[in-house]
């Protein structure tokens, strides 16, 4: 696991906005997976404005998002279809028929999650999956006590999350209890990893999943498992990371040597 640790928010955007534009730019086709929430926006602007001022061409790029609430249509102001055409798709050259995102109005579920993970198989897989994390260490919407083994399918949401994500709707009830998720299988296959975790309220999680036991409980800790993840990570998301020395010295040394990452 490659840790990188940044001042603070505009740093840790600006650092993954310049992972994914090399991406894209190494492979315009390049299949990328996304989230939402709080963490991240501003690299979702950033990406906005290589766009605008350097050329940065999302033409061939096919997106899969990792979760959708189920329940809310697409027009719903929270649903994550919304989120991300107001923080991204709209504001890019993407074509609209190379986004997918979880269908939270699905009326067979079952058919719909086997058929977003063949949708994901007969694109080549996902080239660069970038992920949040959130309090209870989940990741995309793994909640504690998920499968690590799990693919994409309908999940309860942790009372944790619930309360979370309240800030983003009129009242805690309006919250959807459930979710449409990749599983941790299903991110576990995705060929290079970027977590994004920013805040004091995460450090806990984040000390968790990079040097607690691989667990059910904390479900990010199953990228202990993958060989490419990148973790960026600011001052105060890092804080309870008991080698923190260490990952700065080994990030420093790396970068000295021109090496992009460390599997
Ligand atoms: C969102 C997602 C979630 C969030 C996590 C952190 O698509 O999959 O796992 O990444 O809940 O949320 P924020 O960034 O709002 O703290």
């Amino acid at each position: 696991m490659r840790i990188k640790v940044v001042k603070g928010y505009e740093d840790m955007s600006r650092e993954a906005a310049r992972i994914i534009a090399h991406q894209i730019r190494s492979k315009p086709s390049s299949v990328l997976g996304l989230a939402t929430g709080g963490t991240p926006v501003g690299t979702y602007r950033e990406l906005i404005r290589m766009h605008k001022e350097e050329g940065l061409d999302f033409s061939k790029v096919v997106t899969f998002n990792l979760d959708e609430y189920y329940g809310l249509a697409p027009s719903h102001p929270q649903s994550y279809h919304y989120f991300m055409f107001q923080n991204l798709f709209n504001h890019v050259n993407i074509k609209p028929e190379n986004i997918h995102i979880p269908d939270g109005l699905a009326s067979d579920v079952e058919v719909f999650c086997r058929k977003y993970e063949e949708e994901i198989r007969r694109h080549g897989g996902i080239d660069l999956q970038l992920l949040g994390i959130g309090r209870d260490g989940h990741i995309a919407f793994n909640e504690p006590g998920s499968s690590l083994a799990s693919r994409t399918r309908l999940v309860v949401l942790a009372e944790e999350t619930i309360k979370d994500n309240a800030r983003f709707f009129e009242r805690e009830e309006d919250v959807p209890k459930f979710a449409i998720s990749m599983g941790c299988g299903t991110i576990l296959e995705a060929r290079r990893i970027l977590l994004l975790a920013e805040g004091i309220a995460k450090a806990d999680a984040v000390a968790a999943f990079i040097e607690g036991p691989v667990s059910a409980q904390i479900t990010a800790s199953v990228l202990q498992l993958h060989p490419d993840v990148t973790v960026i990570v600011d001052e105060k998301a890092a804080s309870k990371l008991r080698r923190l020395g260490y990952y700065k010295r080994a990030d420093e040394m790396l970068s000295s040597r021109g090496q992009e990452q460390r599997t």
